[in-house]
């Protein structure tokens, strides 16, 4: 295996922790541990480290990279949308630091068996989870011309949607697209992606997130997150495009306005959402498009 995954706006993510006393805390996209070593050493006081992530090579990974810490460390396998079936794991009623670092790790991207990536050869699989139901074979080979339009509209916003989930009806009406390179070549002569970006990027991108539902976890993930905070405590959320960013943008500012009224309980903390300065930008290609954004509950 490569380089484990770079973690990004390390600085950044530690500043919305520092000055805290941190007893319990959810890494809900544990990745290969990067975040959590450098969380687990600024904060010694910490009690539980919940690590979530739902590929299970990942905790493997993290398991090894942590395991200095292992009394404070609760590893679980799924997603970070069940924040509270993990909390009771760990016996903790509330949480005072919450992270999510949304999206795919650079292990998954660079693994072509799993699929992710239009640059290597491998099956239409993109789950993370290897024990979820649904692959990106079954979507591209038997889902209807609607609702691939969908979801090349929504969570891929490729231009040409309706040509490219023609061009993948009329491809597997011949043969049952099995590869990424099948989906590649099928989607050739007419997708379009955006400018700097490889044609097939979008419609990756938005398949991806449909056999993940990506936006989905995202968006539950963040509601418990806010739900389980301890008073004081503090969320955190990075996000690696518009469509990611969004959700906690408006989760924060809904739960901000509600502060107004009697049930109110949230500050956000970073007005603007905080980016890589220029030097991890050229340190860490990936983290390009990177924003955090955080927010603490009263
Ligand atoms: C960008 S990486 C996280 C990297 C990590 N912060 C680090 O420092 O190495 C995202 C990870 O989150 C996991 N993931 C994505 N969505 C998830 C979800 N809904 N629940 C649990 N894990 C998820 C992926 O499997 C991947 O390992």
């Amino acid at each position: 295996m490569k380089e484990p995954h770079a973690p990004v706006l390390m600085n950044e993510v530690l500043e919305v922790f520092r000055d805290k006393k941190i007893r319990s805390f959810f890494d809900g996209t544990l990745g290969a541990g990067g975040h959590a070593e450098a969380i687990l050493t600024a904060h010694p006081e910490i009690e539980i480290y919940i690590g979530c992530d739902r590929d299970p090579d990942a905790l493997a990974l993290a398991k090894e990279r942590l395991k200095e810490w292992k009394e404070k460390l609760l590893l679980v396998h799924g997603n970070h949308s069940d924040l509270r079936k993990w909390m009771q794991e760990a016996k903790t009623e509330c949480i005072d630091g919450y992270l999510v670092d949304a999206g795919v790790s650079s292990m998954q991207l660079d693994r072509p068996e799993k699929g992710f990536s239009f640059q290597g050869e491998g099956p239409l699989d993109m789950r993370m989870n290897p024990e979820g139901k649904l692959t990106a074979a079954e979507i591209v080979n038997r889902w209807k011309e609607e609702d691939l339009v969908n979801i090349l509209r929504e969570y891929g916003e490729e231009p040409r949607a309706r040509a490219v989930a023609r061009a993948i009806l009329a491809a597997r009406r011949n043969k049952k697209l099995e590869t990424t390179r099948d989906l590649v070549e099928a989607i050739r002569p007419v997708a379009r992606g955006k400018k700097h970006l490889h044609f097939a990027t979008l419609t990756f991108q938005a398949i991806r997130i449909a056999v993940n539902d990506e936006l989905g976890e995202l968006q539950r993930g963040i509601e418990e997150g806010i739900e389980s905070l301890c008073s004081g405590g503090r969320i955190s959320v990075i996000s690696f495009h518009r469509l990611e960013d969004r959700i906690p943008k408006n989760c924060f500012r809904d739960e901000e306005i509600k502060k107004r009224k009697p049930l109110g309980r949230l500050t956000i903390l970073t007005k603007k959402p905080l980016g890589p300065s220029d030097d991890e930008v050229r340190k860490n290609p990936r983290s390009r498009s990177a924003k955090l954004r955080a927010a603490e509950k009263s």
